[in-house]
């Protein structure tokens, strides 16, 4: 058995294979801290509810934090920020610990094989990712695992573009980054992050509307769509205008950062867009937009959106790590692993896939997985469930 992990600044999800496919544990990557008292005490104990006592203090961690933050009128805490371990949060390191040990349990035997995303450096900020992996690492050693780090942007390759060998632009927009990865079968060639995404979104609404960051997060999170017709000076308004900022600014990097001499001649490539910030409807339509006013040495044949894009990360580590402990053994291959949603891109027609229904967003749920192969054809020896997303017709 090998497992995947998607470590990122809001959630935590693990990925593992089962009879049926994939299933998915997530939490929310965040805690709260709370005085000890006979009221917490009953609370903790009716329920179970992620927590350690320290002292006076309880710490509940995960997807109960936000709750209890409210009913005890406390704020939220975060251990990651911007994509890496928090340099400003003390507790930072005994918290990510045991979320990530409620998601992903324990290793089936020792020295399990576990792939762990971690983010590119940053091109806009001078912070490093290596003491952040190198925890992260270690502390996934000391729970009885075999980890190895794996760029976010590919995980979205391995996990997104396996029907098309494993060739493409991967983008995760996530909470605290936006990660970007081209990859041309399976190697990648130009790999960065980018120190914004969902986070700095709702930083710059809330500032610009006066509005707590917490109820723009929610406003955006409920029912936001990016179609610009509403709410000029409003919230909804607000969060249109840095989602284009976001857009153009992710765009102008790619870019700065494609190296004519990395790219084949007269490369043609989709383009896969994922992570929680890409879920409004719009997005991809909005994201294919900007690709247009760019100019980069490679042509792009569809922007496509993914059906479960919290998923995409976990999906692609699990991929990577069945791929590394079974590579003595001929790697089992898929014509896709999860449904995409496609957006007519620039300069070619849009290429349109049909997707069954998505896998279900609760804290667990399954779909199917492939691994990935650098060879040019591809059997589908995938298994699906009825949660599971396959993709459908060609072109
Ligand atoms: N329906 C939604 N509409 C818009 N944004 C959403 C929605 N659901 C979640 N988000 C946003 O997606 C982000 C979380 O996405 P994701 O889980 O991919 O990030 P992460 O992996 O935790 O972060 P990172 O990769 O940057 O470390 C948050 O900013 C959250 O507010
Ligand atoms: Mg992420």
């Amino acid at each position: 058995m090998a497992k995947g992990l998607d470590v990122g600044t809001m959630n935590i999800l693990s990925s593992t294979p089962d009879e049926t496919g994939t299933k998915f544990v997530q939490q929310r990557n965040s805690f709260v801290e709370i005085e000890y008292s006979d009221m917490a005490e009953q609370m903790l104990s009716r329920s179970d509810v992620l927590h350690i006592r320290k002292d006076d203090k309880v710490y509940v961690v995960g997807d109960d934090a936000l709750n209890f933050a409210n009913i005890f009128n406390k704020e939220t805490r975060r251990p990651m920020e911007q994509g890496i371990l928090s340099s400003e949060e003390a507790s930072a390191i005994p918290m990510i610990k045991l979320i990530t040990e409620q998601v992903v349990g324990t290793a089936n035997q020792p020295g399990e094989k576990l792939f762990f995303s971690s983010p590119a450096d940053p091109i806009d900020s001078d912070v490093s990712t290596l003491y952040h992996q190198k925890t992260l690492e270690s502390m996934l050693s000391e729970m009885g695992f075999d980890p190895e780090p794996i760029n976010e942007g590919m995980a979205v390759i391995y996990s997104e573009l396996a029907d098309n060998n494993f060739t493409g632009l991967g983008v995760s927009f996530g909470a605290g980054m936006t990660n970007i990865c081209l990859s041309y079968y399976a190697v990648p060639v130009m790999k960065f992050s980018i120190a914004r995404g969902g986070d700095w979104i709702d930083k710059q609404a809330a500032q610009a509307t006066g509005t707590p960051v917490d109820k723009v997060t929610s406003i955006k999170e409920d029912d936001f769509v990016l179609d610009f017709r509403t709410d000029v000076g409003g919230i909804e308004g607000a969060l249109s205008i840095y989602y284009e900022n976001l857009l153009d600014y992710v765009v102008e990097n790619i870019a700065a950062q494609v190296d004519e001499g990395d790219v084949e001649e007269e490369l043609d490539v989709p383009v896969v867009v994922t992570g929680g910030t890409s879920r409004p409807d719009g997005f991809e339509e909005l994201f294919a937009k900007h690709l247009e006013d760019v100019e980069i040495p490679f042509s792009i044949s569809d922007v496509q959106s993914v059906d479960d894009p919290l998923y995409s990360v976990a999906r692609g580590a699990l991929v990577a790590a069945r791929s590394e402990e079974g590579s003595d053994e001929p790697a089992a291959q898929s014509t896709s692993s999860s449904g995409t949603r496609s957006s007519s891109g620039k300069r070619s027609s849009a290429s349109k896939r049909s997707s069954s229904t998505s896998t279900s967003t609760s804290s667990s749920s399954t779909s199917s997985t492939s691994t990935p192969s650098t060879n040019s054809s591809s059997a589908d020896n995938s298994t699906s469930t009825s949660e599971s997303a396959s993709s459908g017709g060609e072109d």
